[in-house]
């Protein structure tokens, strides 16, 4: 009996090519699983797709509830924006399917998993990296990264070996997506200097077509995390949906910018991440409510690296614990409801109120009597800028004694 591989199975071309090209060249059986992040396909014409072009087995796996809430939610409570634009969406789901594949792996006893990552990108590193630290002895096999197959060579492979295609309109873009965004890449996508056609974009109408009306929704959190949507309580997954299609009738969620891969590459991308983008700006907002200045200091730069870790494929790698540890500690404190106002393209937070927060009116009023003692504030600045005045001092003597 050959052995076996567990390929994470998308559907696609390249993984569809995928199935062939390791029976071939491996010489093993395949059986392939698709892990459901969110990313809204039609999961059963997978699965007959896998088998009718020879998956030994496939295996489905209702992953978004695990997403949500063991995933995307810490990327919420850490204000996760990679190089502060990116909410990681796609990044945040490698680790879940990677781990997957190491399940399904054991289950069948399998010698090895595989994936569709090319050698360009950051996913391998997510994959790979994730897999090794579960389960070494696991071989890994990359089709795509070790092929080096042109786009019409893979096109003609398929063909000679009776591989469905996609539809004839040729797909000018690559895309992931899942319940926490997408993301657009290729075609007129890379140039950079170019606005990208209203056609990349799938989930957000364009902020001129959207709505006249500004709508307004509120966010509630507990420990950090959305709980509910304008005073309805929601299960994660359901929530992320809805607010979704809310903000993204509204041209909310669109993101372009320069990213810095791992592998050094610079690379143009292009997202959708409506609920991301407003979940965690009003969460950064709430935290300012409620946390002293010394806590969010200190906290914006575990975020950073937080964030740097996880884009990075470091998921497994002990920091992530130990940085999540300290972040869970601040969150026990981040409750409150926060009101943002969603109008062609733009959100803006307009409200926010907890019953833990710090802000106090009767200290910060500029309205009548307040506890405040406004004599003390002539002490503390005469302390607070004690060094400032010397070294002004200090500086006016040397410019008197320069020649
Ligand atoms: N640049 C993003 C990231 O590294 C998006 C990657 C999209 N991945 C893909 N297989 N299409 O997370």
């Amino acid at each position: 009996m050959p052995d076996k591989v567990v390929l994470a199975y998308s559907g696609g071309l390249d993984t569809s090519v995928a199935i062939k090209w390791i029976q071939e060249n491996y010489g093993v059986d395949v059986v392939t699983l698709t892990v459901d992040v969110g990313q809204q396909e039609d999961l059963q014409a997978i699965e007959a797709k896998a088998k009718a072009i020879g998956a030994l087995n496939h295996y489905f796996i209702d992953a978004k509830k695990e997403f949500a809430e063991l995933y995307v939610f810490k990327g919420v409570k850490a204000n996760a924006f990679y190089q502060g634009k990116y909410p990681l969406s796609t990044a945040l789901a490698r680790p879940l399917i990677a781990s997957k594949l190491v399940e399904i792996a054991e289950k069948e006893s399998a010698v090895g998993v595989a994936h569709g990552c090319t050698g360009k990108g950051n996913d391998q590193i997510r994959f790979d990296l994730t897999i090794k630290a579960l389960a070494p002895h696991l071989k890994i096999v990359a089709p795509i990264r070790e092929w080096k197959m042109t786009r019409d060579s893979e096109i003609e492979y398929a063909r000679s070996k009776g591989i469905p295609m996609p539809p004839e309109r040729k797909k000018i873009y690559s895309t992931d997506q899942n319940l926490w965004g997408r993301s657009v890449e290729c075609g007129p996508l890379e140039d950079p200097s170019v606005e990208p056609p209203d056609d990349a974009f799938e989930w957000t109408t364009a902020p001129e077509k959207a709505p006249d009306r500004a709508e307004y929704v509120s966010i509630t959190f507990e420990d950090g995390v959305p709980t509910a949507l304008n005073g309805e309580v929601l299960p994660a997954v359901e929530l992320f949906e809805s607010l979704n299609a809310l903000a993204g009738k509204h041209g909310v969620g669109r993101i372009d910018h320069m990213e810095d891969r791992i592998v050094g590459i610079k690379s143009r991308e292009v997202y959708e991440c409506p609920a991301a983008q407003v979940i965690i700006e009003a969460h950064k907002d709430l935290e300012k409510a409620v946390l002293t200045r010394h806590e969010l200091g200190f906290k914006a730069r575990v975020d950073e690296e937080w964030t740097f870790l996880v884009y990075a494929g470091l998921w497994m790698d002990p920091l992530r614990e130990a940085l999540d540890a300290f972040i869970d500690k601040t969150q026990e404190r981040v409750c409150g409801v926060v009101r943002v106002k969603l109008y062609k393209g733009g959100l803006h937070v307009v409200g926010r109120s907890s019953p833990l927060t710090l802000y106090d009116l009767n200290l910060a009023t500029y309205e009548g009597d307040t506890t405040f003692d406004q004599t003390l504030a002539e002490g503390f600045i005469e302390l607070w800028g004690l060094q400032t005045k010397a070294a002004n001092i200090v500086k006016r003597k040397m410019r008197r004694n320069e020649p």
